[in-house]
């Protein structure tokens, strides 16, 4: 009876702060209807995830730009990107950044343009979104991280061009969550007040406000309620979780916008790429995935193997080889097919099955023009068509 009184008087007081746990504050709702709360709700439950999640890439790939996530230099003489006719310099205040734009031999004057999305967490580099009014723009100024320094955005022209709409495109996969404000996919307008940055858990779990909502009420239940369990999904619904944002840039819309689809729906649905995701389709960063894995011996000869064989998408595991050699060798063991070959050389046989079997290759996508003098430079990523490659190509 006491407990019973103290929890009134608990109740009481925290009234509003009471109301607000039960019924957390919704960040957006999405086109079927569920709502989102933003992961910082899934934490008092799911404190591990969390915490190692937070530290993604993925979490990092959108957000709100800031000096903690502008990778970028802001610093005098390392805040100018001088190219043939145009000169950009990269000014802050430690709060506000902006990208200021002269025009050489002209006397034009244009505006600022304020850095206010980050675009990338920078394993590669990092592009810029700008707000005009609700109209989205891409800055021209980019980062590159393997030299540190701020470059000419991929694709863009040696001289000042206009700034380039920003339609879903980017968002669609760098973020959980936005809504446009037009009807068709090709405006840029958005409502501010409903993005959801990074690529949070609502976006492969979906919007979860029933679960949280449930799970607070009632604190004794074990079993997961109104959420997916993705394990139990058919492993073409599980694929199809990622391909959505690594089977190329599945540019054609087939049904409502580029946020529609949910974890468990058929993609196929939604979108398709324009060459229908041919898996010979050019591997690069914004690649294919998706259509070289299940392209691979590996993939065909077993029923099981999905993205999350070898990647926990909780978890930063970029580097680990020895976490991902032991993928392979839990299969290629004793009893099982393992590796044929014989020749001696600089590599380590058990050590490194991604250098032979999964080499990289150099980006053509990402190749960017560091300024006016200095050729054109680019990195290198790696296949997941899994196979026997000649010798040239083994790689790190
Ligand atoms: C008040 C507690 C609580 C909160 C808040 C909560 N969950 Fe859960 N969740 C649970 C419980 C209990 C389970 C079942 C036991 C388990 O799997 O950990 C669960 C299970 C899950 C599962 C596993 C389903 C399965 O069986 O495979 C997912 C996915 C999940 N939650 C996602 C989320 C997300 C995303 C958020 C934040 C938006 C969230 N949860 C917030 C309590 C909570
Ligand atoms: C909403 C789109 C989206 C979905 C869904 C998605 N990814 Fe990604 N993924 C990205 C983007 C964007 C990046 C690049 C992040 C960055 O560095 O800015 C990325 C990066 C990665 C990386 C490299 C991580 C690193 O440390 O550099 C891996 C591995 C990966 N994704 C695996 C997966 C797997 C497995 C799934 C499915 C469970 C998945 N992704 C689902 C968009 C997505
Ligand atoms: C179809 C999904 C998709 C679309 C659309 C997309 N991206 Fe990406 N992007 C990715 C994935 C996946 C990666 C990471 C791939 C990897 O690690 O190999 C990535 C990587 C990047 C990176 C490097 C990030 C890093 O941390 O190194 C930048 C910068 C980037 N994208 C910018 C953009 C911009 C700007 C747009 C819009 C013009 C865009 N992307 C559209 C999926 C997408
Ligand atoms: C890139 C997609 C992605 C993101 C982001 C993501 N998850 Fe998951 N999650 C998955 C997949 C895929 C599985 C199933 C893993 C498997 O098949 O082994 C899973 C499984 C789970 C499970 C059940 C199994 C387990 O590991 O306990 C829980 C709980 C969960 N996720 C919670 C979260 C929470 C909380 C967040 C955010 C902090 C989050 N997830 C972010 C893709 C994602
Ligand atoms: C057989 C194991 C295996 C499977 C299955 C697998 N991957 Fe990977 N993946 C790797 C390895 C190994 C790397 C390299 C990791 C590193 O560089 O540290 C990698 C890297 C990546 C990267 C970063 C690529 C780069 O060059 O930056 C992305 C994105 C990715 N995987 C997505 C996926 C997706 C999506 C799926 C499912 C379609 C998938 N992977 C399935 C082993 C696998
Ligand atoms: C889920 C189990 C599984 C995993 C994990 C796995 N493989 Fe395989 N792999 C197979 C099967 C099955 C085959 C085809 C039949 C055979 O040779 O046993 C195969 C075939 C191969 C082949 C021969 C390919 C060809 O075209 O002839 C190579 C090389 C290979 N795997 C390397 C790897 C490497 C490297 C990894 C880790 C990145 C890996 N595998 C992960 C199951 C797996
Ligand atoms: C130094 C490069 C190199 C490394 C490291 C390497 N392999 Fe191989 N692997 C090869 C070559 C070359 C072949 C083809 C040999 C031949 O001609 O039969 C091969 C063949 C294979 C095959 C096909 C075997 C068959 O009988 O069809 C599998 C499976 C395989 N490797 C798995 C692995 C695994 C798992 C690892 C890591 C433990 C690994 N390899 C490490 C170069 C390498």
């Amino acid at each position: 009876m006491l407990l019973g009184l103290a929890a009134l008087v608990f109740h009481c007081k925290n009234g509003k702060k009471e109301s607000e746990y039960f019924n957390p504050q919704v960040l957006a709702t999405h086109d079927n209807g569920e709502h989102f709360v933003g992961s910082k709700t899934c934490l008092e439950c799911h404190g591990d995830i969390y915490n190692a999640h937070i530290n993604t890439a993925h979490y990092n790939s959108g957000a709100i730009a800031d000096s903690s996530n502008i990778k970028g230099s802001f610093k005098e003489g390392s805040n100018i990107l001088d190219l043939k006719a145009v000169e950009f310099q990269m000014l802050g205040d430690g709060e506000y950044f902006y990208q200021h734009t002269k025009i050489k031999n002209r006397s034009t004057e244009i505006p600022p343009s304020k850095f206010d999305i980050v675009i990338g967490s920078g394993v590669r580099g990092q592009s810029y979104l700008s707000w005009e009014k609700d109209e989205l723009y891409q800055l021209q100024v980019s980062y590159y991280t393997p030299t540190d320094s701020w470059v000419n955005s991929p694709g863009y022209p040696t001289y000042y061009d206009e700034p380039r709409p920003i339609r879903d495109a980017c968002l669609k996969c760098h973020i959980t969550y936005a809504k446009g404000l037009e009807p068709s996919s090709k405006g840029n307008r958005f409502d501010q007040d409903q993005m959801i940055y990074g690529i949070d858990c609502e976006r492969c779990h979906g919007a979860s406000a029933k679960h949280v909502v449930y799970h607070r009420e009632n604190p004794e239940a074990t079993a997961a309620k109104f959420t997916l369990k993705i394990e139990d999904l058919p492993r073409q619904q599980r694929l199809d979780l990622c391909a959505q944002c690594h089977s190329g840039l599945r540019s054609i819309v087939l049904k409502g916008d580029a946020f529609s689809y949910a974890t468990g729906e058929d993609l196929s649905q939604y979108s398709k790429n324009v060459d229908n995701g041919s898996p010979g389709q050019k591997l690069d960063v914004h690649g294919n995935q998706y259509g070289l894995l299940t392209s691979s011996e590996c993939f065909k000869q077993t029923a099981t193997m999905d993205c999350s064989t070898c990647h926990d998408p909780h978890r930063k595991q970029r580097g680990n080889a020895t976490y991902f050699n032991s993928k392979c060798i839990s299969c290629h063991k004793e009893g099982e097919t393992v590796c044929s070959n014989t020749g001696t050389d600089k590599y380590i046989m058990a050590n490194n099955c991604i250098t032979c079997h999964m080499p990289t290759t150099p980006s053509q996508a990402m190749m960017v023009q560091l300024d006016q003098d200095s050729l054109e430079t680019s990195f290198n990523i790696r296949t997941h068509l899994i196979g026997i490659y000649e010798q040239e190509l083994w790689r790190d």
